[in-house]
């Protein structure tokens, strides 16, 4: 029997008295070593670094009116605590590369299903053509979508998906 998680009640925008939608936030979460982005097997994962990716996330995010945070860690405890503080800080939805935490960490699937937060899951390589380990993710089956294999296009049809995500939202 499947276990479906009700991804619904954080789904919401705000809209303030006359009706009209408030920006929501966005959450984009980048785990371990993508930091090295631009310098790190450049056949996998491209040469654009992760502030070039973020700046140009940010700034299509403040274009469609939404207001986007971001945070990259090697540490799973500290992705952790982002993950666990999302609601307090009225994220609406989050983008997620886990990076090598993909494939290993239980306690961040845990997480997401505790803040229950709409998510969509980011890997700038096809993490189903590599390694064997690599095809095994803790994330897939409660996103909302899985975008993979397009490099750092990747991240910016999230935000796009995000975006048409955001829009549909009942408010
Ligand atoms: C990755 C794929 C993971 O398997 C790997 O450990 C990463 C990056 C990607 O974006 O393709 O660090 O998440």
């Amino acid at each position: 029997m499947p276990i479906i998680h009700d991804l619904t009640h954080n789904r919401k925008k705000s809209v303030d008295v006359e009706g009209s939608i408030n920006m929501a936030e966005i959450l984009l979460l980048n785990g371990p070593n993508l930091n090295l982005l631009g310098s790190r097997e450049t056949n996998y994962y491209g040469t654009d670094s992760l502030s070039s990716i973020t700046e140009s996330l940010s700034i299509k995010a403040t274009k469609a009116g939404h207001n986007l945070t971001y945070l990259q860690s090697n540490a799973e405890h500290t992705l952790l605590e982002w993950i666990q503080t999302a609601p307090k800080k009225g994220t609406s939805l989050i983008i997620i590369n886990p990076g090598a935490f993909t494939h290993t960490s239980i306690a961040m699937r845990d997480a997401m299903i505790a803040v229950n937060i709409p998510f969509i899951e980011v890997h700038l390589s096809n993490i189903a053509s590599r390694e064997i380990f690599r095809k095994k993710s803790y994330f897939s089956d409660i996103a909302i979508g899985v975008i993979s294999g397009f490099g750092s296009l990747s991240y910016h049809v999230a935000m796009y998906a995000a975006i048409e995500e955001l829009s549909r939202l009942e408010i």
